[in-house]
């Protein structure tokens, strides 16, 4: 399976987010990374189902969504109904991770755990046989723009040979400072899809896109699983 890239429009320009989804659409992004933030789980506010149902009929692209919220399970059917593909749920948010992932299944759409940069990958182990993705993150969440974490690669490395020593399916997702520099380490180590907000946009969206694509795909072929 080849790399998958994932834009996060957070760090699309707002003023004109609908032909910065567009482009990036046509830069040929994977998905749409959609960076949910309830200003209680992450100290930061950012876009609802509103805005989702806004952009929606802007591009056939799955929408990926990631909520960093406390209380998950409450924006299931909103952004289910809000036409999302994908919703990523982090475990150290409050609610029953098993439940939530169930209720997300039902709405018709993929699910998927998160697990913080400090966050061992035991804590996600158990939930994989039912998840689409697990998001590693590497960065805090609440803001794009950081710098990356290189002591998260072992776990991301330890996520690669679980799934695949117990034949799972899950895809790795990786997301936070991912640009041309960071892209092939974390390919290398076994991620298959990469998020990525300031690598992207604003400007030169398409040009980025595929500059962090060519890197992503140099970093997995110096791995064993091209
Ligand atoms: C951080 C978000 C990320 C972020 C990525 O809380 O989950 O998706 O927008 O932005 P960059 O790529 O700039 O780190
Ligand atoms: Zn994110």
């Amino acid at each position: 399976m080849a790399i998958k890239i994932a834009p996060s429009i957070l760090s699309a320009r707002f003023d004109r987010l609908g032909v910065q989804v567009r482009e990036a659409a046509e830069a040929g992004a994977d998905m749409l990374h959609i960076d949910v933030m309830d200003g209680h789980f992450v100290p930061n506010l950012t876009m609802g189902p509103a805005i989702v149902k806004s952009i929606r009929p802007l591009t056939q692209v799955p929408f990926d969504a990631h909520l960093m919220v406390t209380h998950p399970q409450e924006f299931v059917k909103p952004f289910a109904d809000a036409g999302v593909d994908d919703l990523t749920v982090h475990v150290e948010s409050d609610h029953d991770i098993r439940a939530t992932i169930r209720t997300i299944r039902d709405a018709g759409v993929r699910p998927g755990v998160v697990l913080n940069p400090a966050t061992p990958f035991e804590k996600a182990a158990p939930y994989l046989e039912h998840a689409d993705m697990l998001l590693i993150m590497t960065v805090d969440p609440g803001f794009s723009g950081q710098a990356f974490r290189a002591n998260v690669v072992p776990k991301i490395r330890e996520a690669r040979r679980y799934i695949d020593k117990e034949g799972l399916t899950t895809e790795i997702q990786v997301d936070g400072g991912i640009k041309v520099d960071t892209a092939p380490i974390v390919a290398e180590a076994g991620a298959d899809i990469l998020v990525s907000g300031s690598g992207i946009f604003p400007d030169r969206i398409r040009e980025n896109l595929l500059a962090i694509r060519r890197a992503a795909e140099k970093g997995r072929a110096g791995s064993k699983r091209v």
